[in-house]
């Protein structure tokens, strides 16, 4: 359960903030009577979207701003109790083309809020969302925290990067942090203009569309989704466990799904579209590290966290919310 009370009235910034999961989290804060800074670079091709910000716009702090700014960000962490920090270069099928943007945003923009803090303020307690490819290639299911990491690609080694610069700052200088692993998270309030990231999101734009999705392969890949709501949750309650300082933990489902079960549920909670299977694109399937789903043991017995969203229930909510808003995403 969240303990609001950690929560009310507290200083808080969100980097990443009008995206997907920051804005999310935003919202929640605020019911919690929060304090919110939202700090947002709205960079190009990403989640920054104003509208996600919409039902808390008059109760939120924004700040479009970069995190490698130097000056902004020894500024603003000052007086903060708690920080998310959720900004970050996500498209790992751009980091194939193109690694500077992860080791720049990623890695540089990291460092440049964990340096703030360090000097200016080490009473705020940070959160970082890692992911899943940090491990790339499952080498036992279900993944737990100790399993090898293999990243396939720079997006996720960035992030593992990152992860052990957390560990570093929290274990030599005072800056206490969680580190996350979250796994394929999908619901209301993601980027929904291409399909670079966010697979379950793209599919149900596609079935909007009244458009056909392309499984890939035989469809039979296991992947834990998780909704977005789900993932709010865990962040926070991470935030609210001393024990939780200084640890690794994975947030993902212990229900995964194959790609094709993706589909056929999307299809038919929306209503419209169609599927078909589809060969790898070379791209793909150089990225794809087949089966994963997070052993999520070590979140559960730590903090209390556990998913309570089934696919069909979240899948329901995100589709009501983008035929609601469509305007704003497509
Ligand atoms: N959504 C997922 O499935 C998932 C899975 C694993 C990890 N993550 C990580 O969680 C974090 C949040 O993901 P999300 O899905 O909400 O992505 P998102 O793209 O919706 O949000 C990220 C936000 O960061 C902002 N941003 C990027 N570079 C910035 C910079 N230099 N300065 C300030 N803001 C900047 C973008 O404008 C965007 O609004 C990311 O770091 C992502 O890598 C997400």
């Amino acid at each position: 359960m969240i303990r609001q009370e950690c929560f009310r009235g507290k200083n808080i910034l969100i980097t990443g903030g009008q995206g997907f999961i920051g804005s999310s989290l935003a919202i929640k804060l605020t019911e919690f009577g929060s304090k919110v800074t939202l700090l947002d670079a709205m960079v190009d091709g990403h989640g920054g979207n104003i509208f996600n910000a919409e039902p808390v716009k008059d109760k939120v702090k924004v700040i479009h701003e970069d995190v490698r700014n130097v000056g902004i960000m020894n500024d603003i962490v000052r007086d903060k109790d708690y920080i998310f920090h959720l900004a970050g270069q996500n498209d790992h099928v751009l980091s194939l083309s193109d690694p500077f943007p992860d080791i720049d945003i990623n890695i540089k923009g990291s460092a440049v809020l964990l340096e703030a803090c360090k000097k200016y303020n080490k009473k705020a307690k940070l959160v970082y969302t890692g992911t899943r490819g940090e491990y790339g290639k499952a080498a036992k299911l279900p993944v737990d925290e100790n399993a090898p990491m293999n990243p396939k690609g720079i997006y996720e080694l960035s992030s593992l990067t990152v992860q052990k610069m957390f560990k570093i700052y929290n274990d030599n200088h005072g800056v206490r942090s969680v580190t996350l692993r979250l796994t394929n998270i999908y619901g209301e309030r993601a980027q929904m203009k291409h399909d670079r990231f966010g697979v379950a999101n793209w599919f149900i734009r596609l079935a909007l569309d009244n458009a056909t999705i392309k499984v890939f392969g035989d469809g039979s890949i296991l992947r834990d989704f998780l909704y977005v709501e789900d993932t709010v949750n865990a962040i926070l309650m991470c935030a609210q466990c001393d024990e939780a300082y200084g640890e690794i933990f994975n947030v993902g489902n212990d229900e995964p799904s194959s790609f094709l079960e993706l589909a056929k549920t999307v299809v038919a909670v929306a209503g419209t579209g169609r599927w078909e299977f589809a060969s790898f694109s070379p791209d793909r399937a150089a990225q794809e590290p087949g089966d994963f789903y997070s052993d999520i043991n070590k979140i559960k017995r730590t903090t209390g966290w556990k998913p309570v969203t089934d696919l069909k229930t979240g899948l329901k909510r995100t589709v009501e919310y983008y035929r609601k808003h469509k305007s704003h995403y497509w």
